[in-house]
């Protein structure tokens, strides 16, 4: 796919000093303006400065976009709420990839060619082996990811668009059977092979809980419930984890080592960590009279305790994820019959007294997708230091679409920010023996 070039509609002019330079501004299909700052430096001497990329708009991209005032999140022009009731994993994966909804056939062609890559190299398992029986899977996800590249030669021709394409199916295909053995691992079960008549979400429940030794029967509504949570987290524009990817990947680095990391940065509590971390947190509240001094600490300026799942950088109104998953986890937690476990009526309980407390409303902290997901996994007793490598699962398709789409932009740069030096400024050399001590 071709990118097109923004087209500038307007100009702002900027004046410093005894210099007055006009900037292009671009406009997209949807969204604020973008001021294009490419010339700042030649033509000012000055860099800008905007630490957490506040009001930075670091590419273009065709692919997700989202409007945080409105709690907006579109998939290719399609709405999340829309995609999450009607489509599947799959479909929406595609959707992501390609641009456009599949017809029957190129969904089936792309479900088989998918399938074609679940399975993993057995030497792969000797990576695993390496690995403490208590590591953290997201750990074990950082190394295994990025050891791909060592196995999968033929498609590390960042320049060959087929190779390109044909370790995106990889990646996308094999992330869940890579999961499920870090999962495995960690409880010293035999690795259980994908089973390709299985949908994705499927094979995931199915590589995770089944054993050799029985029958495995598939829980339907964890099916569904994993589904929905896979399409809701498939994409989310330029966040921590997809820059990320984009910085690793503007240097040529290839798209096993760039994902992998990619998962390194999803891993942080204030990103993908938080749906493990709103468990951590629930245990450590623990019961439904303790909510109100947590919910105070959260507000104290001089304690860094925040509640874990509430707040996001971009949406300000709500989390259109949220709430799709909100109405999911009622649903879920009804339907399994375990609306009275401790653990989800304290989160059910919190959720409410935030919902209606000053703090919260006037700062426009709402439950994010992260809060409702992390609730959704308890109840299908994914164990909690998973939580991330699922978001991790659902999030490598969205990965790869910007990885490709960044590598075929007749634009793309390496990425390289620059600074503000606030160091010491130059001085010479002092031999040791002339050094003093400081303070
Ligand atoms: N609990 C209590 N107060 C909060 C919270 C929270 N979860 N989140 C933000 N605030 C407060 C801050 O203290 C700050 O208050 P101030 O204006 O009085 O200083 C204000 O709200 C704005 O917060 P910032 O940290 O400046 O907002 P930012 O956009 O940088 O951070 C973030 C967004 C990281 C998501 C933040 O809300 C947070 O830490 N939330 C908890 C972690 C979490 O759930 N992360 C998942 C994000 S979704 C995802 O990755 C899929």
């Amino acid at each position: 796919m071709t990118m097109v070039a923004p087209k500038t509609q307007h100009v702002a002019r900027l004046s410093y000093q005894d210099k007055t330079i006009d900037l292009p501004v671009y406009f997209g299909t949807d969204g604020p303006g973008v001021l294009d700052l490419q010339e700042l430096h030649k033509k000012t001497g000055l860099f800008t400065f905007d630490p957490g990329f506040m009001s930075t708009a670091s590419c273009k991209s065709e692919i997700t976009f989202i409007d945080g005032e409105k709690g907006i999140l579109l998939y290719r022009g399609y709405p999340i709420e829309q995609l999450a009731e009607k489509s599947d994993f799959m479909e929406v994966a595609y959707l992501l990839l390609y641009g456009d909804l599949p017809s029957k056939k190129q969904k089936d062609d792309f479900v088989l060619s998918i399938n074609k890559h679940t399975l993993v190299h057995e030497q792969v398992i000797s990576f695993y082996r390496g690995f403490r029986r208590d590591a953290h899977p997201m750990a074990v996800m950082v190394g295994v990811v990025g050891a791909l590249s060592s196995f999968y030669h033929d498609s590390l021709d960042i320049q060959d668009p087929a190779q390109r394409h044909i370790a995106a199916l990889r990646l996308i295909a094999k992330m869940p059977t890579l999961a499920a053995m870090a999962y495995k691992y960690s409880i010293g079960q035999p690795f259980v092979y994908p089973q390709n008549h299985l949908s994705y979400a499927q094979n995931m429940i199915y590589m995770m809980f089944s054993t050799p030794t029985a029958p495995y029967e598939i829980n339907p509504i964890w099916a569904k419930a994993l589904d929905r949570i896979l399409i809701l987290h498939a994409d989310h524009e330029q966040n921590a984890s997809t820059s990320t990817i984009r910085l690793a990947g503007s240097s040529g680095a290839n798209p096993f080592a760039c994902i992998a990391a990619g998962i390194a940065a999803l891993w942080g509590p204030a990103h993908g960590g938080a749906n493990e971390a709103v468990l951590g947190m629930l245990e450590e509240i623990g019961s439904i009279d303790r909510i109100p001094e947590f919910i105070q600490r959260a507000k104290d300026k001089n304690d860094p305790f925040r509640l874990m799942g509430f707040g996001h950088r971009v949406y300000k109104s709500y989390d259109p994820r949220a709430t799709v998953l909100r109405q999911s986890c009622h649903e879920i937690l009804e339907e399994l019959g375990i609306k009275d476990n401790p653990i989800l009526q304290l989160a059910l309980e919190l959720e409410r007294v935030a919902l209606a407390d000053e703090y919260f409303i006037e700062k426009k902290l709402y439950p994010n997708v992260d809060f409702y997901s992390g609730i959704i996994f308890k109840a299908m007793n994914i164990p909690v230091s998973m939580f991330t490598v699922l978001f991790a699962v659902a999030r490598t398709v969205g990965w790869i679409s910007q990885w490709k789409e960044m590598i075929a932009d007749p634009m793309q740069k390496i990425g390289r920010p620059r600074q503000l030096y606030v160091g010491k400024p130059y001085r010479d050399y002092i031999p040791i023996d002339k050094r003093q001590e400081e303070n």
